[in-house]
Protein backbone atom coordinates (compact mmCIF):
# COMPACT_ATOMS: atom_id res chain seq x y z
CA UNK A 1 0.00 0.00 0.00
CA UNK A 2 0.97 3.50 -0.86
CA UNK A 3 0.87 6.16 1.56
CA UNK A 4 -1.16 9.39 0.10
CA UNK A 5 0.30 12.82 0.47
CA UNK A 6 -1.18 15.76 0.06
CA UNK A 7 1.06 18.68 -0.58
CA UNK A 8 0.67 22.41 -0.73
CA UNK A 9 2.84 24.48 -3.63
CA UNK A 10 2.18 28.17 -2.49
CA UNK A 11 4.56 29.08 -5.25
CA UNK A 12 5.69 33.19 -4.81
CA UNK A 13 2.48 33.56 -2.06
CA UNK A 14 3.07 34.52 1.42
CA UNK A 15 5.10 36.77 3.85
CA UNK A 16 6.14 35.33 7.25
CA UNK A 17 2.47 37.05 8.92
CA UNK A 18 0.75 35.43 6.47
CA UNK A 19 2.21 32.38 6.73
CA UNK A 20 2.16 31.62 10.67
CA UNK A 21 -1.55 32.96 10.42
CA UNK A 22 -2.27 29.53 7.86
CA UNK A 23 -0.41 27.34 10.09
CA UNK A 24 -2.45 28.72 13.27
CA UNK A 25 -5.67 28.05 11.40
CA UNK A 26 -4.34 24.98 9.69
CA UNK A 27 -3.00 22.84 12.61
CA UNK A 28 -6.07 22.53 14.88
CA UNK A 29 -7.94 21.68 11.19
CA UNK A 30 -5.34 18.66 10.57
CA UNK A 31 -4.85 17.37 13.44
CA UNK A 32 -6.43 14.47 13.71
CA UNK A 33 -5.47 13.33 10.13
CA UNK A 34 -4.16 9.81 10.36
CA UNK A 35 -4.68 8.54 6.28
CA UNK A 36 -1.91 10.62 4.70
CA UNK A 37 1.55 12.49 4.37
CA UNK A 38 0.79 16.39 4.78
CA UNK A 39 3.21 18.80 3.56
CA UNK A 40 3.37 22.45 2.53
CA UNK A 41 5.88 24.20 0.25
CA UNK A 42 6.71 28.18 1.34
CA UNK A 43 8.65 30.73 -0.18
CA UNK A 44 12.46 30.46 0.70
CA UNK A 45 11.83 33.63 3.38
CA UNK A 46 8.95 31.65 5.11
CA UNK A 47 10.71 28.36 5.00
CA UNK A 48 11.87 28.87 8.68
CA UNK A 49 8.87 30.26 9.94
CA UNK A 50 6.98 27.26 8.86
CA UNK A 51 9.06 24.87 10.49
CA UNK A 52 8.68 26.74 13.83
CA UNK A 53 5.03 26.89 13.65
CA UNK A 54 4.76 23.14 12.21
CA UNK A 55 7.33 21.66 14.73
CA UNK A 56 5.70 18.64 16.39
CA UNK A 57 2.61 18.09 14.02
CA UNK A 58 2.15 15.81 11.07
CA UNK A 59 2.61 18.96 8.56
CA UNK A 60 6.49 18.93 6.81
CA UNK A 61 7.58 21.58 4.86
CA UNK A 62 9.38 21.64 1.95
CA UNK A 63 11.33 24.17 -0.61
CA UNK A 64 10.41 24.86 -4.39
CA UNK A 65 13.17 24.54 -5.69
CA UNK A 66 17.53 24.31 -4.87
CA UNK A 67 20.38 24.42 -6.91
CA UNK A 68 22.93 20.70 -6.91
CA UNK A 69 25.78 21.88 -5.58
CA UNK A 70 26.24 22.22 -2.03
CA UNK A 71 28.16 25.37 -1.93
CA UNK A 72 29.89 28.18 -4.33
CA UNK A 73 29.70 31.17 -6.26
CA UNK A 74 26.23 30.80 -7.45
CA UNK A 75 23.97 34.09 -6.65
CA UNK A 76 20.48 33.50 -5.86
CA UNK A 77 20.64 29.87 -4.93
CA UNK A 78 20.18 28.24 -2.34
CA UNK A 79 22.26 24.23 -1.46
CA UNK A 80 20.39 21.16 -0.03
CA UNK A 81 22.18 21.28 2.72
CA UNK A 82 20.90 24.88 3.50
CA UNK A 83 17.22 23.76 3.05
CA UNK A 84 18.22 20.71 5.32
CA UNK A 85 19.33 23.51 8.11
CA UNK A 86 16.79 25.14 7.73
CA UNK A 87 14.32 22.41 8.73
CA UNK A 88 12.79 21.55 4.97
CA UNK A 89 12.35 17.80 4.71
CA UNK A 90 11.43 18.28 0.86
CA UNK A 91 11.83 19.60 -2.34
CA UNK A 92 10.04 20.37 -5.22
CA UNK A 93 11.67 19.86 -8.33
CA UNK A 94 11.32 20.70 -11.90
CA UNK A 95 8.01 22.41 -11.88
CA UNK A 96 6.56 23.80 -15.09
CA UNK A 97 6.87 27.34 -14.09
CA UNK A 98 10.34 26.85 -13.47
CA UNK A 99 10.91 25.00 -16.73
CA UNK A 100 8.88 27.59 -18.57
CA UNK A 101 9.99 30.77 -17.40
CA UNK A 102 13.73 29.73 -15.82
CA UNK A 103 15.16 27.62 -18.67
CA UNK A 104 14.90 24.78 -16.28
CA UNK A 105 15.74 21.54 -18.30
CA UNK A 106 15.54 17.53 -17.96
CA UNK A 107 19.48 17.54 -16.75
CA UNK A 108 19.11 20.09 -13.81
CA UNK A 109 15.81 17.92 -12.65
CA UNK A 110 18.52 15.13 -13.04
CA UNK A 111 21.29 17.47 -10.89
CA UNK A 112 18.93 18.29 -8.56
CA UNK A 113 17.34 15.08 -7.93
CA UNK A 114 20.40 13.37 -7.08
CA UNK A 115 21.72 16.02 -5.00
CA UNK A 116 18.40 16.26 -2.83
CA UNK A 117 18.40 12.51 -2.84
CA UNK A 118 21.96 12.70 -1.59
CA UNK A 119 21.76 14.86 1.01
CA UNK A 120 18.86 13.07 2.64
CA UNK A 121 15.69 15.10 1.46
CA UNK A 122 12.61 13.61 -0.82
CA UNK A 123 12.47 14.87 -4.06
CA UNK A 124 8.72 16.07 -5.24
CA UNK A 125 9.89 15.92 -9.23
CA UNK A 126 7.31 17.30 -11.42
CA UNK A 127 6.38 16.17 -14.60
CA UNK A 128 3.64 17.52 -17.04
CA UNK A 129 3.29 18.20 -20.91
CA UNK A 130 1.24 21.12 -22.17
CA UNK A 131 -1.78 22.26 -24.36
CA UNK A 132 -0.04 21.86 -27.63
CA UNK A 133 1.82 18.89 -26.94
CA UNK A 134 -1.29 17.25 -25.90
CA UNK A 135 -3.33 18.45 -28.84
CA UNK A 136 0.02 17.10 -30.67
CA UNK A 137 -0.91 13.44 -29.48
CA UNK A 138 2.27 13.73 -27.93
CA UNK A 139 1.27 14.15 -24.23
CA UNK A 140 2.56 10.33 -23.57
CA UNK A 141 6.06 10.85 -24.95
CA UNK A 142 6.99 13.98 -23.35
CA UNK A 143 6.28 12.70 -20.03
CA UNK A 144 8.26 9.82 -20.86
CA UNK A 145 11.22 11.83 -22.03
CA UNK A 146 10.99 13.44 -19.21
CA UNK A 147 11.10 10.63 -16.67
CA UNK A 148 13.43 9.17 -18.68
CA UNK A 149 16.12 11.48 -18.92
CA UNK A 150 15.30 13.38 -15.60
CA UNK A 151 14.96 10.40 -13.53
CA UNK A 152 16.27 7.41 -15.81
CA UNK A 153 19.42 6.81 -13.88
CA UNK A 154 18.68 7.03 -10.31
CA UNK A 155 19.90 4.19 -8.35
CA UNK A 156 16.39 1.97 -7.40
CA UNK A 157 17.35 2.75 -3.82
CA UNK A 158 17.22 6.22 -4.63
CA UNK A 159 14.01 5.73 -6.00
CA UNK A 160 12.46 5.39 -2.52
CA UNK A 161 13.35 8.62 -1.71
CA UNK A 162 11.47 10.42 -4.93
CA UNK A 163 7.84 11.73 -5.32
CA UNK A 164 6.60 12.28 -9.11
CA UNK A 165 4.33 14.95 -9.49
CA UNK A 166 2.12 14.34 -12.92
CA UNK A 167 1.02 18.09 -13.54
CA UNK A 168 -0.26 18.93 -16.97
CA UNK A 169 0.63 22.63 -17.54
CA UNK A 170 -3.14 23.11 -19.24
CA UNK A 171 -4.37 22.47 -16.44
CA UNK A 172 -2.25 24.43 -13.57
CA UNK A 173 -4.15 27.37 -12.19
CA UNK A 174 -6.77 27.48 -14.84
CA UNK A 175 -9.69 25.89 -13.05
CA UNK A 176 -9.16 22.83 -16.11
CA UNK A 177 -8.71 20.02 -14.12
CA UNK A 178 -7.67 16.56 -16.18
CA UNK A 179 -10.35 14.04 -15.90
CA UNK A 180 -9.26 11.20 -13.13
CA UNK A 181 -9.36 8.99 -16.61
CA UNK A 182 -6.50 10.97 -18.41
CA UNK A 183 -4.58 11.63 -15.05
CA UNK A 184 -4.85 7.75 -14.22
CA UNK A 185 -3.51 7.05 -18.10
CA UNK A 186 -1.04 9.44 -17.29
CA UNK A 187 -0.09 8.09 -13.85
CA UNK A 188 -0.15 3.90 -14.91
CA UNK A 189 2.20 5.31 -18.03
CA UNK A 190 4.51 6.85 -15.30
CA UNK A 191 5.02 3.57 -13.43
CA UNK A 192 4.85 1.39 -16.16
CA UNK A 193 8.46 3.57 -17.45
CA UNK A 194 9.79 3.39 -14.08
CA UNK A 195 9.13 -0.53 -14.66
CA UNK A 196 10.92 -0.89 -17.63
CA UNK A 197 14.02 1.49 -15.81
CA UNK A 198 13.97 -0.50 -12.25
CA UNK A 199 12.96 -3.17 -10.59
CA UNK A 200 8.86 -3.54 -10.96
CA UNK A 201 8.58 -3.57 -6.54
CA UNK A 202 10.08 0.00 -6.57
CA UNK A 203 7.68 1.52 -9.16
CA UNK A 204 5.19 0.02 -7.71
CA UNK A 205 6.30 1.47 -4.45
CA UNK A 206 6.52 4.87 -6.01
CA UNK A 207 3.82 7.54 -5.03
CA UNK A 208 2.97 9.58 -8.30
CA UNK A 209 0.88 12.43 -7.06
CA UNK A 210 -1.25 15.04 -9.34
CA UNK A 211 -1.22 18.27 -9.80
CA UNK A 212 -3.41 21.29 -11.61
CA UNK A 213 -6.43 22.73 -10.22
CA UNK A 214 -7.10 20.23 -7.23
CA UNK A 215 -9.76 21.91 -5.26
CA UNK A 216 -11.72 20.16 -2.07
CA UNK A 217 -14.85 19.17 -4.77
CA UNK A 218 -12.48 17.19 -6.94
CA UNK A 219 -10.07 15.56 -4.74
CA UNK A 220 -11.74 12.26 -4.04
CA UNK A 221 -12.90 11.15 -7.52
CA UNK A 222 -9.13 11.69 -8.48
CA UNK A 223 -7.84 9.40 -5.22
CA UNK A 224 -10.06 6.92 -6.34
CA UNK A 225 -8.03 5.96 -9.01
CA UNK A 226 -5.59 3.28 -8.49
CA UNK A 227 -2.37 5.28 -9.49
CA UNK A 228 -3.10 8.07 -7.91
CA UNK A 229 -1.40 8.54 -4.64
CA UNK A 230 -1.44 12.10 -3.50
CA UNK A 231 -2.03 15.65 -4.88
CA UNK A 232 0.23 18.66 -5.04
CA UNK A 233 -1.84 21.58 -4.52
CA UNK A 234 -1.11 25.41 -5.79
CA UNK A 235 -3.65 27.72 -5.58
CA UNK A 236 -6.12 25.81 -3.11
CA UNK A 237 -3.38 25.17 -0.90
CA UNK A 238 -3.04 28.90 0.45
CA UNK A 239 -6.68 28.86 2.17
CA UNK A 240 -6.23 26.49 5.26
CA UNK A 241 -10.06 25.49 4.94
CA UNK A 242 -9.64 24.29 1.55
CA UNK A 243 -6.30 22.81 1.96
CA UNK A 244 -7.74 21.15 5.19
CA UNK A 245 -10.56 20.09 2.66
CA UNK A 246 -8.55 18.55 0.29
CA UNK A 247 -6.88 16.50 3.25
CA UNK A 248 -9.56 14.98 4.63
CA UNK A 249 -10.72 13.78 1.02
CA UNK A 250 -11.75 10.79 2.14
P1 LIG B 1 -3.08 24.93 -9.17
O1 LIG B 1 -3.58 23.95 -8.15
O2 LIG B 1 -3.22 26.36 -8.76
O3 LIG B 1 -3.63 24.63 -10.53
O4 LIG B 1 -1.48 24.70 -9.28
C1 LIG B 1 -0.99 23.42 -9.44
C2 LIG B 1 0.48 23.44 -9.27
O5 LIG B 1 1.22 23.97 -10.08
C3 LIG B 1 1.03 22.84 -8.04
O6 LIG B 1 2.41 22.71 -8.12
Amino acid sequence: MRRPIIAGNWKMFKTRPETSAFFTALIPLVRDVQHCDIVVAPPFTALSTAVDQTEGTRVAISAQNVHWEDQGAFTGEVSVRMLSDAGCTYVIVGHSERRQYFGETDDWVEKKTRAVVKGGLKAIVCVGETLSERDAGQALDVVRRQVRSGLGRLTGPDLSHIIVAYEPVWAIGTGRTATPEIAAEMHAEIRKTFAEIYKAAAADALRILYGGSVKPDNISTLMKKEDIDGALVGGASLDPASFAAIIKYI
